[in-house]
């Protein structure tokens, strides 16, 4: 891919380290993800004792960090990728190398799980989800955001955001993506309530930055856009859900 002038297959992780100089450009192939981690953060609420721990898994190189300042977590991410977890430590996150569905942690060490445009690159979803789920503590809390495993999502977020500026070519795999229901029942079934909401960028913002984009502008951070509530859940869809204290 673009570094390396290689082509690698759909949602071969290496992509990550092709795109390493990319994650942190907000106007960059990963700019949805800014956009994506500033909505996510905001369903974190403050942490309620000190020391309170958030894990992330997929965190990627870190993108979140500067959405939870304030907060009072300590930020440990979980990536397979070693390139983005250096800037992911970079920014003040504490980096463990290895895999969503087998994380070196303690059962129940979390007050937050955040799982951010993850389950969607993962082969076996339904073990990421069963080791957020072990993660938390009773109480603790679950934040994600995916893809839905949709004719409409495949066209969405494939073959149209692919071909725009905001999305890496080949980057998903559609084969991977998340059936609502089933990540609600899969979460049930390991004691946390996920409540889903659809969510998508703001057009009017949107066109804002694509037209800026065309024309090389760069879009100040204020104006960045925003990730709002949807009626359908059909492509892009955040979940939110508390670890029930008697499981
Ligand atoms: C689309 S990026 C999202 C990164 C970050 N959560 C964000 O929103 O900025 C997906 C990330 O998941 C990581 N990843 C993919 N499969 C994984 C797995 N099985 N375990 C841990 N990380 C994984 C990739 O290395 C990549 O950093």
């Amino acid at each position: 891919m673009r570094d390396a002038g290689r082509v690698l297959p759909r949602n071969d992780p290496r992509q990550y380290d092709d795109l390493a100089d990319e994650w942190w450009r907000p106007d960059g192939v990963f700019a949805m993800l800014h956009w994506l981690a500033r909505a996510r953060a905001a369903l974190v609420p403050p942490a309620t004792r000190p020391g309170a721990l958030l894990v992330d898994l997929g965190c990627g190189a870190g993108l979140l960090a500067p959405h939870l300042v304030g907060k009072g977590y300590r930020h440990v991410g979980v990536d397979l990728t070693r390139s983005a977890l250096a800037q992911a430590a970079a920014h003040g996150v504490t980096a463990v190398n290895g895999d969503a569905t087998a994380v070196p942690l303690v059962d129940g060490c979390a007050d937050v799980v955040a799982a951010g445009e993850v389950l969607e690159h993962v082969p076996d979803w339904r073990a990421a989800v069963a080791e957020a789920c072990r993660l938390l503590r009773p109480g603790g809390l679950l934040v994600l955001d995916t893809l839905n495993d949709t004719a409409l999502a495949r066209l969405v977020a494939v073959r149209v955001a692919e071909r725009l500026p905001t999305v890496p070519r080949g980057i998903h795999d559609p084969r991977l993506f998340v059936d609502d229901r089933e990540l609600v029942t899969e979460c049930a079934r390991h004691g946390v309530d996920l409540r889903v909401r659809g969510v998508r960028p703001g057009v009017p913002g949107l066109l804002r930055w694509l037209l800026r984009q065309a024309t090389g502008a760069p879009t100040p951070p204020a104006q960045a856009p925003r990730i709002v509530p949807t009626g359908s859940r059909a492509v892009l869809y955040q979940g939110r859900g508390v670890r029930a204290t008697d499981s």
